[in-house]
């Protein structure tokens, strides 16, 4: 029985090589001025911000630069960008650069026109609208380009949450892999991971529908096959154009089923230490799976297939059990297979994080529901 679901999504994608030429074409429906939302450095130093302002400038398009954007941003940051989108008198939002620089430039968007702080947006509160959006995403990774939602950091208590309305659906998403060719192999190693955990979440979750499982499923291999070249020879664009695609359909995919339990779990590692949110994530999988695999061993036994596992005759909670086998041996390749620790975790700091991961709302659409016990299981088997 198939059963009941609604498929929508409303962003404008433009993929493959040289779609950024478009970016002056694109903006102009939004009017004259751009507000271009950026991390600190790396798309100046890569020249992509350059490109950025030149071409939307031969569309008569201003630009103003907003290249305050930290990883993992912060609710400050966002509030910055939209006192600056308003007193320039920005006409839309543009982002460019990976995950951050993106639901940066949502929550900016939104935080510009609703005259409420963005900290009640994550409190409860629903915005009414947002500037127009445009997403250009440089990484293969977060898939935010595709989607709705948008992750930031409360400064205070370092709690990192997700959210995400109608009005923060990018108009409009370019996806060129051209723009990906620089990054060096360990961001391209720790975003493809990031968009592989994108797959097997909204794969598993409680919220997928037959269209998620096909992007998921779809993403799950392009990614298996591609990302090791990619991240050992970065120039090979038939890997890097894979990638991007891989990533793309993942946030169609969690734009419908959204992240789980790992994510949850993830959240308060790069939250509080700041560290690689891609690198979080292989940390604590292996632990998540085992966790999560004896409630729909059929979707882990898939995901062992895909990774080449020979499941041939086994029952099917140790076909599912294989997957773990093939997670493990592919973070092996990228120097991945990494623990906890290894990014700044202690014990000390497991409660505050359960507290935290219970509270997101995407702890609640793993298939297998957790407790506090079994999230603190996780967080002490991933150290
Ligand atoms: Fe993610």
């Amino acid at each position: 029985m198939v059963k009941m679901f609604v498929h929508h999504n409303p962003v404008e994608l433009h993929f493959g090589p040289k779609s950024f030429e478009k970016i002056g074409t694109l903006a102009g429906r939004y009017g004259k001025k751009a507000l271009l939302v950026t991390g600190k450095q790396s798309m100046r130093k890569s020249g992509i911000l350059d490109e950025l302002e030149r071409i939307l400038g031969e569309a008569g398009i201003d630009s103003v630069i907003f290249d305050k954007v930290e990883p993992n941003p912060s609710y400050s940051t966002v509030e910055a960008g939209a006192d600056t989108a308003i007193s320039k008198k920005c006409d839309m939002v543009i982002g460019c650069g990976g995950g951050s620089a993106m639901d940066a430039a949502k929550a900016i968007a939104i935080a510009s026109l609703n005259n409420k702080e963005i900290s009640s947006f994550f409190e409860g509160e629903t915005p009414s609208k947002a500037m127009p959006i445009i997403e250009i995403t440089t990484t293969a990774g977060t898939g935010s380009e595709v989607d709705r939602y948008f992750v930031l950091t409360n400064p205070e208590t370092k709690e990192k949450n997700a959210t995400g309305f109608k009005c923060s659906y990018p108009a409009a998403a370019i996806v060129d892999p051209m723009l990906m060719k620089t990054m060096p192999p360990r961001l391209t190693a720790a975003t493809g991971i990031d968009a592989f955990f994108h797959g097997l979440e909204s794969y598993v979750s409680r919220l997928s529908t037959p269209i998620s499982e096909l992007y998921a499923k779809e993403a799950m291999r392009l990614i298996i096959n591609n990302l090791y070249e990619a991240f050992r020879n970065g120039k090979n664009m038939e890997a890097r154009e894979k990638m991007a695609l891989a990533s793309t359909l993942a946030g169609l995919a969690i734009d419908i089923s959204r992240t789980t339990l790992l994510h949850a779990l993830e959240h308060p590692v790069s939250g509080h230490l700041n560290a690689v949110h891609g690198e979080g994530l292989a940390a604590l999988s292996l632990a998540y799976m085992e966790f999560t695999l004896p409630l729909c061993p059929e979707k882990f036994a898939n995901v062992a297939s895909l990774f080449g596992e020979d499941i041939d005759g086994l029952p099917e909670q140790e076909a599912a059990m294989k997957s773990i086998d093939g997670m493990k041996k592919f973070l092996r390749k990228f120097g991945m297979d990494i623990g906890l620790r290894e990014l700044g975790v202690n014990e000390d700091m497991i409660d505050v994080f359960v507290e935290e991961a219970g509270k997101s709302p995407i702890s609640k659409t793993n298939p297998r529901p957790a407790s506090p016990a079994d999230m603190r299981e996780i967080y002490l088997k991933s150290l």
